[in-house]
């Protein structure tokens, strides 16, 4: 099992503040089952950007400090980019990573705003063209969804992946982000959990979170295919099949 979304790697944003936090971390994202992670640093044009070299050195170090640990864990290279109108770009540069070199970016929106930017729908084709899949980072905290969870199926219609975080059911993300996450999972609207983890706590309240999750979706199928198969083909670089959400517009 493959956590999609984690801030493991230490002092590069504002996820793990040490070493040491990043190895019990790990320790914890094992005990929950993990046997990977896509270590997703912010990256922040003019604010966080990280620099390659020095990103993929950090990802090798916490790899070998795992190991020496013996956390049987991999962290594989990947980015959290805020939305800017020259992902491709940036990803053609190599200032970024997709998760893991494949075809899938992860990105995240301004959280709020009533509507959706418009020029997103325009960069995500930009991106689609040239072979890549937008992967939208925790969709249930945006505003825009709280006042139109229709947008979220039209993002779905064009091709955009959702990556909710496990937490949101809890309400660590407040009201708005719980109910909506609730809706989402109801209405087959998330294609992939991640933790979103910053430090140890989401790994603590797992088991927690996804009893909750499990009262929303009783399939055992689809809870499989978004927390571990749909993760492994993100890694395998394989093509993702969804199933369209089953809300009335
Ligand atoms: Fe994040």
């Amino acid at each position: 099992m493959i956590d999609m979304h984690c801030h493991i790697i230490p002092k590069v944003d504002d996820g793990s503040k040490s070493i040491d936090i990043s190895i019990e971390m790990g320790r914890l994202a094992k005990e929950c089952g993990y046997n990977a992670i896509f270590a997703t640093s912010h990256y922040i044009i003019h604010d966080n950007e990280t620099e390659n070299n020095e990103y993929m050195q950090k990802i090798n170090e916490l790899n070998e400090k795992l190991k020496e640990e013996n956390v049987d864990l991999q962290i594989y290279p990947g980015n959290e980019v805020f939305f800017t109108n020259n992902i491709l770009e940036l990803i053609q540069e190599k200032k970024i990573c997709t998760l893991a070199n494949s075809k899938y970016i992860l990105v995240e929106l301004p959280l709020f705003t009533k509507v959706i930017p418009l020029n997103v729908y325009d960069e995500f084709n930009r991106l689609q063209d040239a072979g890549y899949v937008p992967i939208l980072a925790h969709p249930e905290r945006y505003e825009f969804v709280s006042e139109d969870i229709n947008t979220i199926v039209k993002l779905i219609e064009a091709g955009v992946l959702m990556q909710s975080n496990i937490a949101s059911i809890g309400g660590k993300y407040g009201r708005h982000a719980k109910k909506n996450i609730k809706k989402m999972l109801k209405y087959n609207m998330v294609h992939l959990l991640g933790s979103d983890s910053h430090s140890t706590s989401v790994y603590e309240n797992y088991n927690k979170y996804i009893e909750k999750i499990k009262k929303v979706i009783k399939d055992e199928k689809i809870i499989s295919d978004i927390l571990v198969e749909n993760p492994n083909k993100v890694l395998n670089n394989e093509k993702i099949d969804i199933i369209y959400p089953n809300i009335k517009k």
